[in-house]
C-alpha cells in the first residue's frame, strides 16, 4: 500500500504578531508588510511552488484585553492587532496561482448569514472552487462590546447560534439554486430558468431570512468546511459539519484520543471516519543540519517574546495570568472563551504555573516545534501521522516568510523523496484535491445535502 500522504497548511493571519509573539523585532523578519499586496502574492506563489494544499487564515475580532487587564501589551507587540480582513487578500492570490486552497476564518457570530453566503460564494467563483471557511463563534468580551453587546453569548450558545446559521447557508447554497437552472440562452432570452430559482425561507430563534440566494452556484456551492472546536460542545458541532478539522496538541497521547474521538463522532453523525481530515498546528526550524537549526533556534527565541504569548494565551482561556505568583499553581475556574484550553490549563493534574507557560512560550506560541534538519523534521512529522492518524499540519511561521521557504526548500523534497508527499497537485477543487471521493460537492451524507432540491 502506498504511503499516508501528508497534507500542508500553511497558517497565517492578515497581521503582524500571530502565533509566535515578538518575532517581528527579527531583522529578517517581513510581516510588518502584512499591508501590501505583494507580501501576499510572494507568499501564495511560494506556498504552491512547495505544493501546500491551502494557505489558513486566522482571523480574530476584538483585541486581547485579558491579561493586566489591558490592550497596551497587545499594542506594543502588535499581538493580533492590527489586523486587517482576511476575505480580501483571497483574488489577489488567487490570482497568482492555480492549485492553493484558502481557508479563511470569519466569526459567524457577527456576520449576517446571508451577505456572508454571497461573499463566499463570489471568492468560491472566483478561486475556481479553491475557497475554505473556518467557521468560528468567537471567544473575545472585547469583541461583544465593540459590536454593541455587553458580553458574548455564552460557549454552549454560540454553537447552537453557529448550527442555525449553518442551516440558512446550506439551504442558500445548496437549495437556492437548483442544477441545470442556469441556461444562458441568447436566442430564447433565457438566462437562468426561473422554475430552477428557489427562494428559500428560515424562521429560527436566531436568523430569520426570505430570499434568493445573490450567487449563481460556484464550483463548490458549500466552500469546504473547516473548524477547530475541542470542547464537548465544540467536537459535536465539528463532527457533524467539518471536513477539516484544526487541532492542537502537545501530546501524541492527548491528540490521538482527540482524533479517535473526533472519527467516532463523526461515524455516530452518520458520516465516515475519513470525512475529517485532521490538522494538527506545528512550528518547525529547519537547517541543513541539525547544528545550524538549533543555532538558529536559539538566535529566534532572542527575538521572541514569551510574555506576549501569555498575553494572548490569557485571552483564549479567559484568565489574567498576570495576577498568579511565577510558580502559583493555575487555578481552575469558569471560562467563556475557549473552554478546552481553560480546562487543559487549570486542570489540577496538570501542573501548570506561569514559569512553566513561559517556558513553553520559549519561541512566543505555545505550538509543538520541531527543529532540526531535514530528515529529523521529516521523521517527525511523520511519526505525528503514524501515532495519532492526523491527516497533515497547520504550519505556523516563525520568521517571516523565512520559515515557510525553509520548510519548502528543506522540508518538502524530503517528504517527497520518502513517498510521503505529493510530487504534483491534481486538477481540481479544493475538496476534490482534499478527498479521495474527489466529488466538488459535499456528499450525501453531509448535512448540507438535505436542502438540495431537484
Ligand atoms: C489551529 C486553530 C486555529 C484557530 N483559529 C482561530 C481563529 O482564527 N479565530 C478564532 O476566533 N478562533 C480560532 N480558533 C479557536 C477555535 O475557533 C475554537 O474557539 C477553539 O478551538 C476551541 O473551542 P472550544 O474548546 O470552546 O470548543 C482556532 C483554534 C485552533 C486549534
Amino acid at each position: 500500500m502506498s504511503k499516508k500522504q501528508i497534507r500542508l497548511n500553511a497558517f497565517n493571519m492578515n497581521c503582524v504578531g500571530h502565533i509566535n509573539h515578538g518575532l517581528w523585532t527579527h531583522p529578517r523578519d517581513r510581516s510588518t508588510d502584512y499591508t501590501s499586496i505583494e507580501y501576499w502574492t510572494e507568499q501564495a506563489r511560494l506556498l504552491e511552488r512547495g505544493k501546500f494544499d491551502g494557505l489558513f487564515l486566522a482571523d480574530i475580532v476584538g483585541v486581547y484585553d485579558v491579561y493586566q487587564d489591558s490592550a497596551d501589551l497587545t499594542a506594543r507587540e502588535a499581538i493580533q492587532l492590527p489586523v486587517n480582513d482576511p476575505l480580501l487578500l483571497v483574488s489577489a492570490m488567487a490570482a497568482v496561482t492555480r492549485h492553493l486552497g484558502f481557508g479563511v476564518t470569519v466569526n459567524l457570530t457577527y456576520e449576517a448569514p446571508y451577505l456572508f453566503a454571497r461573499r463566499m460564494s463570489t471568492l468560491d467563483h472566483l478561486t475556481r472552487g479553491r475557497i475554505g471557511w473556518n467557521i468560528v463563534t468567537g471567544y473575545l468580551d472585547s469583541a461583544a462590546r465593540a459590536m454593541g453587546l455587553s458580553e458574548q453569548p455564552e460557549h454552549d450558545a454560540r454553537y447552537e447560534r453557529a448550527e442555525e446559521f449553518m442551516q440558512v447557508l446550506y439551504k442558500l447554497w445548496e437549495g437556492s439554486w437548483e442544477d441545470g437552472a442556469l441556461l444562458r440562452d441568447r436566442q430564447r432570452r433565457i438566462f437562468a430558468d426561473p422554475a430552477k430559482v428557489h427562494r428559500i425561507k428560515h424562521r429560527g430563534e436566531h436568523y430569520e431570512v426570505d430570499g434568493y440566494h445573490l450567487s449563481e452556484p460556484s464550483p463548490q456551492r458549500t466552500p469546504v468546511l473547516y473548524q477547530a472546536g475541542a470542547s464537548d460542545r465544540g467536537q459535536q458541532f465539528a463532527a457533524a459539519h467539518a471536513e477539516c478539522v484544526f487541532i492542537s496538541s502537545q501530546k501524541p497521547e492527548a491528540a490521538r484520543k482527540l482524533v479517535h474521538d473526533l472519527r467516532d463522532q463523526a461515524q455516530l453523525a452518520g458520516r465516515q471516519r475519513n470525512d475529517l481530515k485532521i490538522f494538527m498546528g506545528v512550528s518547525v526550524i529547519v537547517a541543513p543540519t541539525a547544528a545550524e537549526a538549533r543555532e538558529k533556534y536559539v538566535e529566534y527565541c532572542r527575538y521572541a517574546n514569551p510574555e506576549a504569548g501569555l498575553a494572548h494565551f490569557a485571552a483564549g482561556t479567559g484568565f489574567d495570568f498576570s495576577r498568579y505568583g511565577i510558580d502559583e499553581a493555575i487555578r481552575p475556574a469558569a471560562s467563556n472563551a475557549i473552554q478546552s484550553s481553560a480546562k487543559a490549563v487549570s486542570a489540577a493534574d496538570a501542573g501548570w504555573t506561569v514559569r512553566k507557560l513561559l517556558d513553553q512560550l520559549a519561541l512566543g506560541g505555545r505550538y509543538v516545534t520541531i527543529v532540526g534538519s531535514p530528515q529529523q523534521v521529516a521523521d517527525q512529522l511523520e511519526a505525528w501521522v503514524r501515532d495519532t492518524d492526523i491527516d497533515g499540519f497547520n504550519l505556523t511561521r516563525t520568521v517571516a516568510p523565512e520559515s515557510f521557504e525553509d520548510f519548502v526548500n528543506l522540508v518538502i523534497p524530503e517528504l517527497q523523496a520518502r513517498g510521503s508527499y505529493k510530487l504534483d497537485y491534481e486538477d481540481g477543487t479544493l475538496r476534490e484535491k482534499l478527498f479521495e471521493a474527489r466529488q466538488p460537492l459535499l456528499p450525501a451524507r453531509h448535512p448540507a445535502a438535505r436542502y438540495r432540491r431537484g
